[in-house]
């Protein structure tokens, strides 16, 4: 596949700006080095050239970048695993890049097809926004809620309700769950989280799920997370630790096609039918938007104040940001309930109840 002359370039450029503005330093530092390397003929071109069309668009850094902290979370390359924080190492701002190099030299095949590898990412730090959305959507109809997510990885965010939330005037989810979300969360003034949200039932599905039951999932997951984000990389390895404790099954299935079969049947009375994602959209082709749009719109025909319908979805709206935008039927009213960063922190309530 040919890129542009001058994309494999600008998609390391991309992502080392990416990696400074979102928290990783060390990555930063790295992909700047991993730029020379590709400047000058190296390891990294070779690898690199030719694996997409639109590199940026395909994150080939981050799925080379991958390779290499999945291999030292393996324990099969420990000298970079001494120097990423992840692994249990230190990094003090040392170079890296030539103990990279030498992971890619001698891993090259695991190289060849990481780069092929889409990229895989679960954000749980999504799940503040998500939990606000459905409290509101409780408390505004009074029912259980029957949700449908699709494209959702490891299924980490249909856990949702095993984590908890606290505001600091309000609280959702489980009371007892290690994994908590403080009121750092939100920005002032905090919204509500009363309401007792009751779920019904929970069905997800994504083109490529992750089976986080198997050590191989678990790496995988672990694996496409900036390896001096101990934060993040905590609370995931938390997640699935929970997850582990109680599966759900994400089905294997195009977003369309499920969400059609899904939705096939009337929805049903006394429970709220809300279909969500979260960072999915931009990686669906056309048909299969298409396919999602015709399967809610179907549903929200059938739609009655006993039966209502959601479409909840957290999709990028700027650089930085997302928006969480609501659609309820009866009616097809549009709201943008919040703003928030990718990785869901700094959640920007703008909806009222
Ligand atoms: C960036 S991840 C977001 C995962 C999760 N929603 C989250 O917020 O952490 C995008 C997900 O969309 C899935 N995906 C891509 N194309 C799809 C399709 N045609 N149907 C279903 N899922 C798809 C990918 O496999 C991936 O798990």
């Amino acid at each position: 596949m040919t890129a542009e002359p001058g994309a494999v370039e600008a998609s390391l450029q991309a992502q080392a700006a990416s990696a400074e503005h979102i928290g990783s330093p060390l990555y930063a530092s790295l992909l700047s080095e991993l730029l020379a390397d590709h400047r000058a003929g190296g390891i990294t071109a070779d690898l690199l050239d030719g694996v997409s069309a639109q590199p940026t668009h395909d994150a080939i850094p981050l799925r080379y970048l991958a390779t290499a902290h999945r291999l030292a979370l393996a324990g099969d390359a420990p000298g970079l695993a001494r120097l990423y924080p992840s692994c249990g190492g230190t990094w003090r701002g040392e170079t890296l890049g030539r103990e990279f190099i030498e992971v890619a030299r001698q891993h090259r095949s695991a190289f060849e097809a990481g780069v092929r590898r889409n990229v895989q990412t679960n954000e749980v730090g999504r799940a503040p926004v998500l939990a606000t959305a459905f409290a509101l959507i409780t408390r505004r109809h009074r029912m259980a809620l029957d949700l449908l997510e699709i494209g959702a990885s490891a299924g980490l965010l249909s856990h949702w309700d095993r984590y908890h939330y606290d505001t600091g005037f309000t609280s959702a989810g489980d009371p007892d769950s290690p994994l908590r979300f403080d009121a750092r969360w939100w920005n002032d003034p905090k919204p509500s989280l009363s309401g007792k949200t009751v779920v019904a039932s929970t069905r997800c599905s994504d083109i490529d799920p992750i089976d986080i039951t198997t050590a191989a999932g678990r790496l995988t997951m672990l694996s496409f997370v900036w390896p001096d984000q101990q934060e993040r990389l905590d609370r995931l390895r938390t997640a699935l630790d929970i997850a582990a404790r109680l599966p759900i099954t994400v089905e294997r299935a195009d977003a369309g096609d499920w969400l059609q079969a899904q939705l096939a049947l009337a929805p049903s009375t006394g429970v709220a039918t809300v279909v969500f994602h979260s960072i999915v959209w931009q990686y669906l082709p056309r048909p299969t938007r298409d396919g999602v749009r015709r399967a809610i719109h179907a549903a929200a025909d059938r739609a009655s104040e006993q039966a209502p319908v959601f479409w909840l979805r957290m999709e990028p709206a700027g650089p930085t940001f997302a928006d969480v935008r609501l659609t309820s039927w009866p009616g097809g009213g549009e709201e943008v309930l919040a703003e928030v960063g990718y990785h869901g922190t700094g959640i920007r309530w703008l909806a009222a109840d």
